[in-house]
């Protein structure tokens, strides 16, 4: 028996905007059931990067696959930190599946060195740059309450609120 997509949600959620809590060995079980689940989600959207926040769950954790060379590639980031980011910036599109269709030009560090836990509990650390960097970055602000449109001008943030409550507006409308 399939089991059902996880929706992924669409901003504005109070849970998108709140710091998610560290796992546990207590959420053990919890993760065991998500993550296969999460990334079901994301290859459906399809995505690159989803964290347990966009699917209502505020624990520190998110996937990626960056499917390199159309290869899946899955990647599981559970308390991850940044442990060092580079002075020199990057800037790149990015979009976000909890802000379906919205897309912007957004600068971060262009290298970072995360620390994280993989899905077996092992003590790992990733140096990326490029899109793994941008990804990375992207979906370690989701777990403290920050979307990519927070980096952007308040102009074009006001710009994309309005054309995606204009969408969801549009999509109810034909049911
Ligand atoms: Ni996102």
């Amino acid at each position: 028996m399939d089991t059902p997509l996880i929706p992924i949600l669409v901003a504005p959620q109070a849970i998108l905007k709140a710091r998610a809590l560290p796992v546990t060995d207590k959420h053990a079980d919890q993760l065991r059931d998500l993550i296969p689940r999460m990334f079901a989600a994301m290859y459906h959207a399809p995505g690159i990067g989803l964290a347990a926040p966009q699917v209502g769950v505020g624990l520190r954790m998110f996937v990626v696959d960056l499917m390199p060379d159309d290869k899946p590639d899955p990647m599981v980031f559970i308390n991850p930190e940044i442990v060092l980011q580079s002075t020199e910036l990057a800037t790149r599109e990015e979009g976000c599946l909890s802000l379906p269709g919205q897309y912007a030009d957004v600068t971060r560090p262009a290298r970072v060195k995360l620390r994280y836990l993989d899905a077996q509990g092992a003590k790992k650390e990733i140096e990326a740059e490029d899109l793994l960097s941008a990804c990375l970055q992207h979906e370690h602000d989701h777990l403290n309450g920050v979307l990519f449109v927070d980096h952007i001008s308040a102009l074009k943030r006001n710009m994309i609120w309005r054309k995606l409550a204009k969408a969801q507006r549009e999509k109810q409308g034909a049911g």
